[in-house]
């Protein structure tokens, strides 16, 4: 069995001072949202709490679904590269960004800079080649890393994943695929582009199509903060589809409070089962809890064979 532990959308505070000339962008926009409205409902201390109970669950890998920073500042960054650190190596951690690690032009490439060994596939990169998506083999688990984080204007969080990107996710998958592999796929943007308009994948349709022509088993997300399920139609059958809430949100936070996910994935290609387990903040609860437990992906039923000489009816 392969445990795989998912969380998002930390958005690590607090605030590192502020240059008065890096407020001349969008970034004046989230820097009075961050202190009016969000502030309040990211709890650094919440974080560490659930991350250590993530850890001591011992999952075997653990992915990040981007949004570590609040406006993309240059001094944001380290202090994130940090946090990854606290969750483990970047052998064991698997990152993708998100739209505020992209927030604004100036500081869109910082991820890369900071972060890379998170977000970089198996074996040497070939110089010049698109560092997403990327592919990581753990056990029998591939793992699809994409990047949707451009930065983007005023009032937007959109994503795109871009021709090119998603001509490499479904030849990704293709191969994994055919080695038989369980695929995850790591997205910040839900991938059914169905949000808001300011707020969606906007060439969701390139992500579809590559799971129709390829196949996925799970699509693991962040963004909108809330705990999500969904399917997808790919080759081969239903793909699921799981976003997590924040892991800073409060346990009283009014949206949803922090949790993550374990996925205990067993099987072979054609018969895998996948278990989910949410464990996170729960209003009115003291602490960390269990929350919910549900099979994604139920286990064959056992194929009856018949001993030699005998018919499957004789054998029931
Ligand atoms: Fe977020
Ligand atoms: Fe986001």
């Amino acid at each position: 069995m392969f445990t795989l532990a998912h969380l998002s959308d930390p958005h690590l505070g607090p605030l590192p001072r502020v240059r008065f000339r890096e407020l001349f962008s969008k970034r004046i926009m989230g820097y009075a949202n961050w202190h009016v409205r969000r502030r309040g409902r990211h709890d650094m201390a919440s974080l560490a709490d659930l991350t250590r109970d993530m850890l001591n669950q011992h999952p075997d890998h653990v992915a990040c679904t981007g949004d570590l920073a609040v406006i993309g500042l240059d001094a944001e960054f380290t202090p994130a590269r940090a946090f990854l650190e606290t969750l483990g190596s970047p052998d064991y951690v698997s990152l993708v960004p998100g739209n505020h690690d992209t927030y604004v032009r100036g500081t869109a490439e910082h991820p890369q800079l900071h972060w890379s060994e998170y977000m970089t596939g198996d074996g040497k990169r070939v110089e010049g080649d698109p560092p997403f998506p990327y592919v990581r083999r753990r056990g029998n688990i591939g793992i699809v890393g994409i990047s949707t984080a451009v930065p983007t204007g005023f009032h937007s969080a959109q994503g795109r994943i871009g021709k090119e990107q998603a001509r490499a996710v479904a030849d990704a998958l293709k191969l994994l695929g055919d080695e038989g592999l369980f695929r995850v796929v790591l997205i910040h943007h839900p991938p059914g582009g169905t949000e808001d308009f300011f707020r969606r994948l906007t060439d969701a349709r390139r992500i579809k199509r590559a799971l129709l022509k390829s196949g996925a088993e799970l699509i693991l997300h962040g963004h909108n903060h809330t705990s999500d399920h969904s399917t997808l139609m790919g080759l081969g059958g239903h793909v699921q589809v799981v976003g997590v809430p924040s892991a800073s949100a409060a346990s009283d936070d009014n949206k949803e409070p922090g949790a993550y996910n374990l996925y205990r994935i067993e099987g072979e290609a054609g018969r895998w089962s996948c278990e989910m387990v949410t464990r996170g903040y729960k209003r009115g609860v003291r602490g960390i809890v269990e929350r919910k437990r549900q099979m994604l992906i139920e286990p064959e039923p056992h194929r009856l064979v018949a001993a030699p000489g005998l018919t499957v009816r004789d054998a029931r």
